[in-house]
């Protein structure tokens, strides 16, 4: 247990409502594999969004008997699949938060971007929750610090899903220890606090929607089978290692190193679960097709757009926003015919969440 999140001040719960927006963020390092409880296998890095973001609002009251109880609304109608993960979630984090067990809470989330777009909502879902259950802790302690306001939004936020905690920082975050960054930690993401280029400051996310249904494999179970891959060990090393270069990168403005640690990152990703037991393929054909084609485009115009995948299908191009124009043109000329329905988002690198 981790004593300095422990809420253990006197309290006494009324009623009211907190309202927090939190956008999704993109990892450059992919944090793939995992130990008990969420703590990294390595360390990732990332960069939160502006565009795709949820919303959340908790209205909350006194509840008579002891214990979780709350209502969860998304887009204003009952979703009860979600509910065993919320349930995991307040589980875990009620010996943290206490007062949790003794209200009432109704729960209503929506999300910018559509539901049913193949983007991984749970960043920011549990980041905008956690963030709720820390306004109410405020409420209950008014005097917290701002920066423990944070770390522990960002702990809470890891225990419902590891992505997550990167979530609560602006611009980019870093979650997992190493010693390459002072105040990083496997409990909760930290600011990236190294020297990052001026051309790396006004980064863009164009995210080209291939498949928007829902993933076949959950991150958790690929996650999961991290821990018996034969490429486990080196897979480490090597994100250790790819984060030492982009810190590099960053410091240096080499955006030719940048490319190469980010598309190699993400294709690792996919490697590994190519080579997992059982394995598995998340990418669509159409997803190496624009593969190819940015790597055509890259040379062809001598661009710095490169890409990055989660895991699914979709494509994020990253790129600086000088190349905006020229990118949404081969965009519409090209890639968009590689996305179902023709959809993509366009995002860029965020200021992290903030209060409604
Ligand atoms: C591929 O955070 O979704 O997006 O901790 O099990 O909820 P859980 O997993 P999750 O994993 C996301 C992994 C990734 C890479 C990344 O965001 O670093």
């Amino acid at each position: 247990m981790q004593d300095e999140f422990v809420f253990d001040s006197l309290y006494s719960i009324g009623s009211g409502l907190v309202q927090w927006r939190s956008p999704s963020n993109i990892a450059l390092i992919k944090y793939w594999g995992k130990k008990p409880i969420q703590i990294p296998s390595n360390p990732s890095l990332s960069f939160c969004l502006s565009n795709c973001f949820t919303s959340t609002k908790v209205s909350f009251m006194k509840n008579d008997k002891t214990g979780i109880n709350y209502q969860f609304f998304f887009d204003g109608k009952k979703k009860p699949k979600f509910e065993s993960k919320l349930d995991h979630f307040f589980e875990k984090i009620s010996k943290y938060c206490p007062y949790i067990l003794e209200m009432k809470m109704v729960i209503e989330s929506s999300n910018s971007f559509p539901h049913s777009s193949g983007i991984a909502s749970s960043a920011s879902a549990f980041s905008a929750l956690s963030l709720c259950i820390m306004e109410i802790e405020n409420l209950l302690n008014p005097k917290l610090e701002k920066s423990f306001f944070f770390r522990k939004a960002s702990f809470l936020s890891r225990l419902g899903s590891g992505s997550a905690c990167r979530s609560i920082i602006k611009k980019f975050s870093v979650w997992g220890k190493t010693d390459l960054i002072s105040n990083s930690s496997d409990l909760f993401a930290s600011s990236f606090n190294l020297k990052v280029h001026n051309s790396f400051n006004d980064l863009c996310d164009t995210i080209l929607i291939v498949d928007k249904s829902e993933k076949e494999f959950s991150s958790t179970k690929g996650h999961e089978l991290m821990n018996s891959h034969i490429f486990g060990e080196i897979r480490v090393s090597q994100a250790k290692s790819n984060l030492s270069l982009i810190i590099e990168a960053f410091d240096s403005g080499n955006y030719k190193l940048f490319i190469e640690v980010v598309e190699t990152e993400a294709l690792t990703l996919h490697a590994m679960m190519m080579t997992s037991n059982p394995y598995f393929i998340l990418m669509k054909s159409n997803t190496l097709k624009i593969i190819k084609s940015v790597w055509e485009f890259r040379k062809k115009h001598n661009s710095r757009l490169c890409f990055t995948l989660d895991a699914g299908a979709n494509v994020h191009l990253i790129y600086p926003k000088s190349e905006f124009d020229s990118v949404q043109r081969f965009i519409l000329e090209v890639l968009v015919g590689y996305c179902e329905n023709g959809k993509f988002i366009n995002d860029k690198i965020g200021i992290g969440p903030f209060k409604l």
